[in-house]
């Protein structure tokens, strides 16, 4: 008798533990799918500044980030001083939130590769690679309550600002320049872009 209870009681404590694993990931699940939903551009800040463990995460995250044959061409450029901050508030037209933000990233990346035979040419993904740091920078902000918004910065006219502004050497181009802070108007909502016409299955 002993030995059947000892055994019913090791069934349900099994399966209350499998339901618990299951629950923890549809809580992941929906955490993660959440977090991808709830991401907006955020250009209002608080004054409080970001914390060194936040931004480490942030660029843990971007770091996490896929690349063309894992090449990882990415350079990060912590913004965290009022005088660069506000040079580049200055000079960028699309960018202002700067001048407000206590912190901002600019995701960078090296545009050339050394082949195994010594040539160098253009690693054409580059913009792909800092592109997908930048996506997993952004959903890594809303995860830690924290808003920012991409800002563009690799086209000819912005790139040399942003290079000339921070001395970028050589053949390393920004991508952008990502404002970050404690969202000012932590209300707000991110855009419904769900258009299920822009599915197109096995072919056009
Ligand atoms: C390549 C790229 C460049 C962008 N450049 C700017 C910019 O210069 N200034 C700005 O305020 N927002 C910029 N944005 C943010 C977009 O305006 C924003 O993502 C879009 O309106 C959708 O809104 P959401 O991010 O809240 O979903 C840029 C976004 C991308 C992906």
């Amino acid at each position: 008798m002993k030995r059947l209870i000892f055994a019913i009681a090791v069934l349900i404590m099994t399966a209350a533990s499998c339901c618990n694993d299951a629950d923890n990931k549809n809580t992941a699940r929906e955490a993660v799918l959440d977090n991808i939903a709830n991401r907006k551009s955020v250009r209002a800040y608080t004054d409080e500044p970001v914390s060194d463990a936040d931004i480490e995460t942030l660029l843990r995250a971007a770091m996490a980030a896929p690349s063309a044959m894992n090449r990882q061409p990415w350079e990060f450029i912590v913004l965290k001083d009022r005088d660069s901050l506000d040079l580049l508030a200055g000079k960028l037209r699309h960018a202002k939130m700067l001048q407000q933000a206590p912190l901002a990233i600019v995701v960078c990346a090296e545009t050339m590769l050394t082949l195994r035979d010594g040539t160098v040419v253009e690693n054409m993904f580059w913009e792909h690679d800092a592109s997908a740091a930048t996506e997993n920078l952004l959903l890594a902000a809303e995860a830690i309550g924290l808003g920012a918004v991409w800002t563009a910065a690799s086209d000819p006219e912005r790139s040399a600002i942003v290079k000339d502004a921070l001395g970028i050497p050589g053949t390393i181009m920004p991508l952008c320049v990502v404002p970050i802070g404690h969202p000012a108007n932590p209300d707000e909502q991110p855009k419904d872009k769900w258009k299920p016409e822009k599915i197109h299955y096995n072919r056009w």
